[in-house]
């Protein structure tokens, strides 16, 4: 709803030209400080969490990890990382993907996710969609289901709506906010 959109997108802060020139990044960490605001984040990604009947979330590092792991416990369902190459101690399956400039690789433990397990990605800004694409290939490979995909916040004008679409193969990507 409208008002759940106003105070997400008014604890979000703009910062131009960081990474790098160009660039306006999107900094949640207002928002994080805001138990009012993190607290009905939380609560939205848990509702999606039942609506999708996921029965695991996967958080990608490192902002990922910060929004799915509270959601894990509200919806009462496990937490998943998707790590950055080389942290996990287990067996892992790995994934690599494009950035504008070279490549990136995310992985997850072999045996985190059991085949028919649904399983709901959850990230604070889908960009390009090369991460949450990389994500989805893991959960797939791991033998179990996509529930969905689940953003706080949406750059329209990337397109990674459309780079998603063939992994989610017609499961639901839900933006809180899109922009
Ligand atoms: C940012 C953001 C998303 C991803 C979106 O993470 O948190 O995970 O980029 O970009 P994409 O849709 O083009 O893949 P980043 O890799 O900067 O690292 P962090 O979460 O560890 O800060
Ligand atoms: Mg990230």
């Amino acid at each position: 709803p409208a008002a759940l959109r106003e105070l997400l997108l008014g604890r979000i802060a703009d910062v131009p030209d960081y990474p790098q020139p160009g660039v306006m990044f999107k900094d949640i960490t207002p928002l994080l400080a805001d138990p009012a605001a993190f607290g009905a984040l939380t609560d939205a990604f848990a509702d999606l969490c039942a609506r999708h009947r996921a029965d695991k979330v996967v958080g990608l590092e490192a902002r990922g990890f910060i929004l799915a792991a509270p959601v894990a416990v509200r919806a009462g369902v496990g937490f998943v990382p998707a790590r950055k190459a080389g942290k996990l101690p287990g067996e892992t399956l790995g994934q690599s993907y494009d950035l504008e400039y070279g490549t990136a690789e995310i992985e997850i433990h072999a045996d985190a996710l059991a085949p028919g397990e649904r399983v709901l990605v959850i990230d604070d800004v889908l960009a390009t969609g090369g991460t949450a694409d990389a994500s989805l290939q893991l959960i797939r490979r791991a033998g179990a289901e996509v529930a969905g995909v689940a953003v706080l916040l949406e750059l329209g004008f990337l397109a990674g709506r459309q780079r998603l679409e063939p992994g989610l193969k017609g499961a639901p990507l839900e933006a809180l906010i899109t922009v």
